[in-house]
């Protein structure tokens, strides 16, 4: 059991120590804090799983586009016009541009109880090219998604250059003690089949083989949220080791196209988090015995939303602790 955005803004501890960085980013590359917002729900819940605090933007930053975290507004990034804008950055600057990560990884490792799984992560292929291509998360995701059609062979050359850079910055992190690692593909719904292959499947694909040929071998979790009826397909084509599911997935259905066996993470709604009382004891329990016949990571279907209560998620741990 793991929470998405266990760390964040429900967490006291976590405003205040968020207070003390200049912005976000310097929140993220510095070690000390990215560490310590870390730890902070693995000691206030004793999650099983801890999610390293970074953000999926870093590599854009890393490769030199300029990325903002506005307040109220979300993430903005400087918008590219073709593949060579992410390579204007030489691989071994990005690279070492991201060691701060690294060293938070290290550190973190390094002080979490020894059971407890330390999991990295990078944002997918597709859902890095959205927020470069757009500038900001967009719900219809026209601009890129136009390029699928209209600039397919340039829409591909950026995924193959965010395959390259995020299977060395997925390496790394493993090198540095993740012991999992989850892509985070945000953008996955809404698509046509054949695009949905296109770019997210065939991306992922690449990124679990290149992770593989470069000697990683963790478990893998994909999360394509909102793949909808392309899940199984995801399951079974992309080599990834289990699948986050989001909030909308039906667990029979769920159990009856995936592969037998097949790990699943999730997937109980972030609201009914907020929501608390008889509802969610009674989700969190059919959950847990729904995939009571396969590996099932308990988590969200989407992140912890910033005016969770405390009380309820320590509810939904001591539940799915078995009380
Ligand atoms: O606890 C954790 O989950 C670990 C850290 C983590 C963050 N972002 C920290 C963060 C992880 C795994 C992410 C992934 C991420 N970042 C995703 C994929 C997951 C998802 O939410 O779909 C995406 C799309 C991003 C991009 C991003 N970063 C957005 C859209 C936002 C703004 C949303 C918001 O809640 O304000 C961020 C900022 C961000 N990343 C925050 C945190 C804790 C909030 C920053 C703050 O303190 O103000």
């Amino acid at each position: 059991m793991w929470f998405m955005r266990q760390a964040g803004r429900h967490l006291p501890e976590y405003l205040e120590l968020r207070g003390r960085a200049k912005d976000f980013l310097d929140f993220c590359y510095t070690p000390s804090l990215a560490t310590e917002a870390t730890l902070q729900p693995i000691r206030r819940y004793g999650m099983d799983g801890a999610i390293l605090f970074a953000d999926i933007l870093l590599i854009l930053d890393a490769m030199g586009r300029n990325v903002r975290f506005e307040k109220g507004v979300g993430p903005l990034v400087e918008v590219i016009e073709t593949a060579g804008d992410l390579l204007k950055v030489p691989a071994p600057t990005v690279a070492e541009r991201l060691s701060p990560v690294y060293e938070t990884v290290s550190r973190v490792r390094a002080g979490l109880p020894d059971e407890t799984t330390l999991i990295g992560f990078a944002g997918s292929p597709w859902t890095v090219a959205l927020y470069a291509l757009e500038g900001r998360g967009k719900t219809d995701k026209s601009t890129a998604r136009g390029w699928a059609h209209d600039r397919a062979d340039e829409l591909q050359r950026v995924l193959d250059v965010l395959v390259e850079a995020s299977a060395h910055y997925l390496k790394r992190q493993v090198d540095a003690g993740a012991e999992a690692l989850m892509l985070f593909d945000s953008w996955a719904e809404g698509l046509p089949n054949d695009v949905f292959a296109q770019i997210i499947i065939e991306p992922t694909r690449k990124l679990v083989a290149r992770l593989r040929e470069l000697g990683v071998g963790v478990p893998i979790i994909g999360f394509p949220r909102g793949a909808g009826a392309m899940l199984p397909i995801y399951a079974r084509e992309t080599g990834v080791t289990a699948v986050g599911l989001d909030t909308s997935v039906v667990p029979d259905y769920v159990n009856d196209v995936l592969p037998k066996g097949m790990p699943v993470q999730g997937h109980l709604d972030p609201l009914l988090l907020i929501a608390g009382g008889q509802r969610l004891d009674d989700r969190v329990r059919y959950l847990m015995k729904a995939y009571e016949g396969r590996p099932h990571i308990f988590n969200l279907g989407h992140g912890v939303l910033p005016q969770t209560p405390i009380a309820h998620v320590e509810r939904v741990v001591e539940i799915v602790r078995g009380g």
